[in-house]
């Protein structure tokens, strides 16, 4: 074995020093980078198919994602010079998740993990926005969405961010995409692995009911961090 894989195989130092460097950065760091790279490849991946519309993402917490993929949108226009016209919105009540039905109920879900400030958001993005056209749109999803993705006019969805790790949410959420996704838009879903690998909750679940009312078809192109899952909408006819 060793002779096939020469001197590195022995230099066990080398991988007592990348595991012990591994084992110790924080799993939410992994995540987080993982996401953003995820976020660009959505936004690549649309700007080199020349797909126009908006960019919504739901649960939006301090803000990082929403200015991440603003970040890659101005740094990828001159593949497409019209991703400059996105609309970018934010979804989330700025305080947590409110009252969870018992099946969405996960120890890590809880508001005191996501406290957060809409004022302090708000300044994050004016930030970066730089000309781009933003929108954060505070309230719990039961309400904000309930006029449907007109009444904010958004008629097309290019990049669909789901953060919000609930079933209830992410339903309410990809039940407002509905309208406005089509051929092509990305829809990256966070924590779609959630509830011990359960297909009957969370995210998954979501996903599964979308695709069912929408009619459409999805391919998975690839996934990210600590359980999130990338989709491409490939269809109607599902
Ligand atoms: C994981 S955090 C979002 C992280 C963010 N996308 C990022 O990467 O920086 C989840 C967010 O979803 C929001 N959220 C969860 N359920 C919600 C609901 N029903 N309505 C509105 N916001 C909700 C929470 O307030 C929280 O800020």
């Amino acid at each position: 074995m060793a002779g096939k894989f020469g001197l590195l195989a022995k230099l066990e130092f080398l991988q007592e020093w990348a595991s012990a460097l591994l084992a110790r950065i924080p799993p939410p760091v992994v995540h987080n980078l993982e996401k953003y790279h995820a976020l660009k490849k959505a936004h690549y991946l649309t700007a080199i198919e020349e797909l126009e519309g908006d960019y919504l993402e739901f649960g939006v917490y301090t803000g990082s994602s929403f200015c991440h993929s603003l970040r890659c949108c101005r740094s990828l226009a001159a593949l497409h010079p019209k991703m400059l016209g996105t609309g970018f919105f934010g979804f989330d009540s700025f305080g947590g998740f409110g009252t969870l039905a018992d099946d969405d109920k996960h120890p890590f879900y809880e508001d005191q993990n996501f406290a957060t400030r809409l004022g302090d958001v708000e300044r994050r993005v004016a930030r970066v926005a730089c000309g781009l056209r933003t929108r954060l749109v505070p309230g719990f999803f039961s309400e904000s969405l309930k006029a449907g993705a007109a009444a904010y006019g958004i008629t097309r969805a290019r990049v669909v961010f789901v953060d919000s790790d609930t079933h209830a949410s992410a339903r309410e959420a990809l039940l407002f995409c509905l309208p406005i996704v089509q051929a092509g838009t990305y829809v990256v879903l966070d924590d779609y692995f959630s509830y011990r690998g359960s297909e009957e909750r969370g995210v998954a679940r979501a996903f599964a009911e979308f695709l069912e009312a929408g009619r459409f078809r999805a391919r998975q192109v690839f996934t990210y961090g600590m359980g999130g899952v990338v989709y491409v909408i490939s269809g109607e006819g599902g």
